[in-house]
């Protein structure tokens, strides 16, 4: 084990008593406002913070899927067509047409993944949110970006995955029937953690998926699968444990991925943020 503790970066201090309460390992809160001493310590902390640590200089071996792994998945498990790219490769080719576009690794507001009638659109989208950053020029070009045929999910879980095995489920998203007709959409948060929907049926189908994908994944990620109406399941995307959202997820599994996840040693799946983000990320203060 190369860690002797975890560092939870977050305002919520519920997280890292939660984690702390699992037991594996002794875990230190932060909130994260200059970087914290580091030595021995694994980190849980959100994706634009780590990106500000990158930019300190700071060596960290976070890994990650990567921008188009999604796209590697066999088609079984994804029940649609799925495209990873950059925007500059979106916009030379054929237009895709209405579908789910987003960014692939970046969550950013100014650019949420969702629904566009065409990749022209999308595409006009994007330039719109940052073609006036000072000099975004061709970094807006290299983004990477995800475009998928649309589906209808109706149950999402989180999977958390370490060494090619799935060590912890929740589910985070459902879409019930309303009395009125429509959605309603309920989170995660509207269970107690000991009455929460039973994830074992997702559980078995990431596995499935991180069964078929060998040794094409990184030591440690969280795998969000989901079910349709007629109960067929798909991967929606991979994201990295280290800054993934626990839910209901049992604590103990969910350390062992996010250890996992930043595990030194597996140089092929090192995170590397997309430079748009990388360049403009303001350095973290010392500590
Ligand atoms: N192909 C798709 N078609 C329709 N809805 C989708 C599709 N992929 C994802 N979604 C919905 O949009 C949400 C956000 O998409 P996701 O790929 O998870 O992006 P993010 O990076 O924002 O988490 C998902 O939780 C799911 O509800
Ligand atoms: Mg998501």
């Amino acid at each position: 084990m190369p860690f002797t503790h975890l560092t939870v970066v977050s305002t919520a201090a519920w997280i890292a008593r939660d984690l702390a309460a699992a037991g594996t390992i002794p875990v230190r809160a932060v909130l994260g406002f200059d970087v914290p001493n580091l030595t021995g310590s694994a980190l849980w902390c959100p994706g634009p913070w780590a990106t500000r640590l990158m930019k300190t200089g700071a060596s960290r071996s976070f890994t990650s899927a990567g921008p188009d792994w999604l796209a590697r998945v066999p088609g079984r498990y994804l029940r649609r067509k799925v495209w990873c790219g950059t925007l500059g490769e979106l916009e030379r080719r054929e237009d895709f047409g209405p579908g789910f576009y987003k960014l692939s690794e970046h969550k950013h507001s100014l650019v949420p993944a969702e629904v566009h009638a065409s990749s022209h659109d999308f595409t006009e989208h994007v330039h719109a949110a940052f073609d006036a950053w000072p000099g975004a020029g061709s970094d807006v070009l290299d983004l990477n970006c995800t475009v998928s045929g649309l589906m209808d999910y109706r149950h999402e879980y989180r999977c958390f995955i370490a060494h090619g095995a799935v060590t912890a489920a929740s589910q985070y998203l459902s879409r019930l029937p309303g009395i009125h007709g429509g959605d309603v959409t309920v989170t995660w948060d509207a269970y107690q953690e000991d009455r929460c929907p039973d994830p074992s049926e997702a559980s078995a189908f990431a596995q499935e998926v991180a069964n078929a994908m060998e040794s094409d994944q990184p030591p440690g990620y969280t795998l969000d699968v989901g079910c349709d109406a007629e109960g067929r399941w798909s991967v929606i995307e991979a994201n990295a444990a280290w800054s993934s959202g626990i839910y209901h997820a049992p604590r103990s599994g969910v350390i062992e991925s996010v250890l996992a996840s930043q595990e030194p040693g597996h140089d092929e799946w090192l995170w590397s943020p997309d430079h748009l983000f990388l360049s403009r990320a303001w350095a973290l203060p010392a500590g």
